[in-house]
């Protein structure tokens, strides 16, 4: 190899290297063929086209793995087809994709005045971030809007102060990355917890957060792969999870054909991802399955039983396996004159939707306002880490989608008639006669 060649043959290296840029400032722009690459080169965004599909999209994916693994993709509903496409940020801070004839066919709505030297960046996180200079405020970030992927370091779920929500919404298909009709994110209604809906019908749930985790869900506190965490106050309200080691690849996604919020890790022996979880998990994940007041347990047969107290509403229909009619109490209630209380152990907590929490009340004092409000039907601790019971949850009206664990879960304390008991109407009436 001759000086000359060598030389041509190290720009050509140095050049290369020198390709991988992790940012654009307004006066460069990113066209179709050319990537940004995240600076410890995890993730790389350009222009993809999904599977058979023969249409163009800005994405980001991991930068070294053989599958292609899109993790965002920014122009979903609005795709280009053909290679004109156009990445810039403008001086004002907003980014805009163009496709054919400069037509704009996505934009983020960040345009702040006053920026002084804007940039679009890709960071290792995989978070593509619109930042002044080098400022730690990102003015716009793609981790506020994403798609069917849930990143280490996201915050899956609402910032209250500026009523951002963010939720997954699934592909189409593997072909097509516009939004399908499943989605999962934290709903507020009552008190906070994942739902998956297919289309507007709910299809999971994840059950209250009690510290752990989802009482709906395994514990996961001393898996190797992630740790979590749940915040919840006036501002905020998200799950996030962070890696324990960081060299290792994690991902949630939301799929559309199977129906699952699916949890992948990377094995690079085999260069695959490992399923690592799966919900809905079981056929008693399934939101509702045994009618109101229902509960189901996958280790019995059939399923579905109605709660402890509780006797089905049609039997007919219920012995014939059709349990939409769910359950009603064996004993009517009678509020005025004294209800009490059972325990059913290791649930998921019921729906939220009509339910209502204390963080600072114990559970005497739970139990005593519930007893007082005759729609209340059962309450329960909120936290229960580390088996130091603390907060108050109550549910009003009928009892949603109860699910029986064989292991974990949360105590439940259900209302009933105090003839259901003869303690609780001892109880009762050692405490009207101390009056
Ligand atoms: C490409 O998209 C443009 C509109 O963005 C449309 O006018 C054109 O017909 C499309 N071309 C093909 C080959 O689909
Ligand atoms: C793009 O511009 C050309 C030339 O002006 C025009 O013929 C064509 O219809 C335009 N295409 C679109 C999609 O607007
Ligand atoms: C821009 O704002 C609109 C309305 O506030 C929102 O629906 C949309 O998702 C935003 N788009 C982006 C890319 O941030
Ligand atoms: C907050 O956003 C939701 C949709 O995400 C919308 O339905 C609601 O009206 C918004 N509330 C306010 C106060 O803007
Ligand atoms: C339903 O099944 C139970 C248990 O087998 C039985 O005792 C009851 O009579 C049945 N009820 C009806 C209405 O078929
Ligand atoms: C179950 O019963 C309900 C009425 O309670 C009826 O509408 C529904 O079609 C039944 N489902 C099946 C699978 O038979
Ligand atoms: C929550 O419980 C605490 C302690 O019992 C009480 O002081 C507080 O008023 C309660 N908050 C509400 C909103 O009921
Ligand atoms: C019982 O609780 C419900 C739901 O929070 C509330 O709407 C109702 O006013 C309460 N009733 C009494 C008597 O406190």
């Amino acid at each position: 190899m001759d000086i000359l060649s060598l030389t041509s043959f190290l720009i050509i290296i140095f050049s290369k290297v020198s390709n991988a840029l992790d940012m654009i400032s307004p006066s460069d722009s990113l066209a179709d063929g050319m990537t940004l690459v995240s600076s410890d080169e995890s993730f790389e965004l350009g222009f993809f086209t999904p599977g058979s599909s023969k249409n163009k999209y800005l994405g980001i994916w991991y930068k070294n793995i053989p599958i292609q693994t899109v993790v965002w993709v920014a122009n979903r509903m609005n795709p280009i087809n053909d290679s004109t496409g156009l990445l810039k940020i403008e001086t004002t801070g907003r980014v805009v994709l163009q496709g054919q004839n400069r037509t704009i066919v996505w934009s983020t709505n960040s345009s702040t005045e006053g920026v002084g030297n804007p940039i679009l960046k890709l960071l290792d996180s995989g978070n593509l971030v619109v930042k002044d200079g080098d400022s730690e405020n990102y003015m716009w970030q793609s981790f506020d809007y994403p798609t069917d992927t849930m990143l280490p370091g996201m915050k899956m779920g609402w910032d209250l102060r500026i009523n951002l929500s963010r939720r997954l919404v699934a592909w189409k298909n593997p072909d097509d990355p516009s939004p399908g009709d499943l989605t999962y994110g934290i709903e507020l209604q009552g008190n906070p917890e994942f739902v998956i809906r297919k289309g507007s019908v709910k299809y999971y749930r994840s059950g209250l957060w009690n510290g752990d985790g989802f009482s709906g869900s395994p514990v996961y506190r001393s898996n190797p792969v992630f740790t979590y965490d749940f915040v919840w106050n006036e501002e905020q309200v998200y799950y996030i999870y962070l890696l324990k080691d960081k060299s290792v690849r994690s991902r949630v996604v939301l799929d559309q054909t199977k129906g699952e919020r699916r949890r992948y890790t990377w094995n690079p022996e085999t260069q695959t991802w490992n399923l690592l979880s799966a919900f809905p998990n079981d056929y008693c994940d399934r939101y509702g399955v045994c009618g109101a007041n229902g509960g189901c347990d996958s280790s019995k047969f059939p399923v579905c039983q109605c709660l402890k107290a509780f006797k089905p509403k049609s039997p007919e229909r219920w012995n014939s396996s059709n349990w939409s009619q769910g359950c009603i109490h064996s004993k009517p209630l009678n509020c005025q004159h004294g209800d009490g209380f059972i325990k059913i152990q290791g649930v998921k907590t019921p729906d939220a939707t009509h339910s209502w929490v204390n963080k600072s009340m114990d559970l005497k004092e739970c139990r005593a306002r519930c007893l007082q409000n005759c729609s209340c039907m059962a309450y329960t601790s909120l936290y229960i880490t580390a088996g130091t019971d603390s907060g108050c949850a109550m549910w009003f009206g009928n009892l949603m989608d109860v699910k029986q664990h064989q292991s974990n879960g949360q105590d439940l304390y259900i209302r009933v008639s105090a003839s259901e008991l003869g303690m609780e109407t001892m109880e009762k009436r050692k405490a009207v006669g101390s009056c």
